[in-house]
């Protein structure tokens, strides 16, 4: 599995965690698209960077982490076939995937902390999307 990750300097710490968190595991490889520092910078580029990493086929999934995690998500949405969910906790994170077919989680560096942004990131990456009725909803998104 090939994953993403992207964040402002408001996510950079969390967006470093998840990093050396997803490095460790086996059959995961993280590609980083910034930003490197606690330097202040624009979100957008990040999150449209990663997103376009998703809907090129780059990677499979994206992560994105700014301050809230709404500026950033937003930013993702904007790219045609980006389904970005701003995630609080494991219910969200596992149920944007299982009913939303989320490719992107974006997670709030201030919202959350360490262990639960840990948390909501390997429920979103070990949950498989359910299909059937939600495949019909996704869809007409897409539509
Ligand atoms: C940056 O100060 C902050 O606005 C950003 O990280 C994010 O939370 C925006 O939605």
């Amino acid at each position: 599995m090939k994953i993403a990750l992207g964040a402002d300097h408001g996510g950079f710490e969390l967006k470093e965690k998840i990093k050396q968190h997803l490095s460790k595991k086996e059959g995961i490889e993280v590609i980083d698209k910034g930003t490197n520092s606690k330097e202040s910078v624009d979100y957008p580029k990040y999150g449209h960077a990663v997103a376009n990493a998703v809907v090129s086929k780059e990677v499979d999934f994206g992560i994105l982490v700014c301050t809230t995690g709404v500026g950033i998500s937003i930013a993702a949405n904007k790219i045609n076939g980006i389904r970005a969910a701003l995630c609080h906790n494991e219910y969200t994170a596992r149920l944007s995937r299982l009913h939303n077919d989320a490719n992107i989680i974006a997670l709030g560096a201030r919202v959350l902390g360490e262990d639960l942004g840990l948390a909501c990131v390997e429920t979103f990456i070990n949950t498989e999307f359910e299909g059937g009725r939600h495949a019909r909803r996704v869809g007409k998104i897409e539509q």
